[in-house]
């Protein structure tokens, strides 16, 4: 579950460099190329299942461990006590399906479009490339998708809050002297990742 977590949290930082590129000014260009190298190198391609493999393990794992938490304690405490530990700890499964079911939403919107639809070519230092950006554009302009989106990575965001030092909890590196910097680096992580993609929905509505 660790393992498949923190890997689904390097794809977020790859995914969420690439795509910032379409805030640069240049026509979608970095954009658009980086989006075709992810499209067409092999070894990012053979990747993808690797990430779908993981998305479906981590969800797996999580349905399991919930449901092992509550045949634990099918009672709830009459007064919940203090923990140590953030307030989305308590929500990871929550948290996790709402991100799930806007997850899908997403792949229709923009990975099944890139896969199965027809996509708008662009010319590029004289090459033909799939225009990608103007599709996510396009999206962004229109403002229920933008609230759709700012709504699912705030979820997002309080997901990620407990999931790095989590993750390393789950593998053994906990220290009472580094625990804290796991907190605080897990919380940063949660608004960097969270904040700039935020920022791209935003932005483009209001350019
Ligand atoms: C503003 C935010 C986002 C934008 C603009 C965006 C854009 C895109 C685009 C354009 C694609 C299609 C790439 C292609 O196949 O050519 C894609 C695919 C994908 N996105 Fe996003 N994305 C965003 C946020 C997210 C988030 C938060 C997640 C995960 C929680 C995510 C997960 C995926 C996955 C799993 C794919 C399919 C695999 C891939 O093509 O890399 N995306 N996204």
């Amino acid at each position: 579950m660790a393992l498949a977590g923190l890997f689904l949290i390097s794809f977020l930082v790859v995914h969420l460099g690439i795509n910032l590129l379409i805030l640069k000014d240049d026509g979608r260009e970095s954009f658009n190329i980086a989006a075709h190298f992810m499209v067409t190198n092999p070894l990012i391609q053979s990747m993808q299942w690797v990430l779908f493999g993981g998305f479906i393990l981590h969800i797996l794992l999580g349905i399991v461990l919930q449901i092992q938490n509550w045949l634990a304690r099918p009672q709830r405490y009459k007064v919940e006590g203090y923990s140590h530990t953030s307030f989305f700890s308590k929500y990871m499964i929550h948290t996790g399906a709402i991100i799930f079911a806007f997850l899908i939403i997403h792949l229709i919107n923009f990975f099944f479009k890139a896969k199965f639809g027809e996509i708008p070519h662009i010319m590029i230092n004289g090459e033909s490339y799939e225009d990608m950006g103007i599709l996510v554009i396009e999206k962004f302009k229109e403002l229920p998708y933008v609230l759709m989106y700012v709504v699912w990575l705030l979820f997002l965001g309080f997901h990620l809050d407990h999931a790095f030092h989590s993750a390393l909890q789950s593998l053994g590196l906990n220290h009472s002297k580094y625990t804290p910097v796991a907190f605080g680096l897990s919380r940063a992580l949660a608004i960097l990742i969270a904040g700039g993609f935020i920022l791209i929905p935003v932005l483009i509505y209001i350019s």
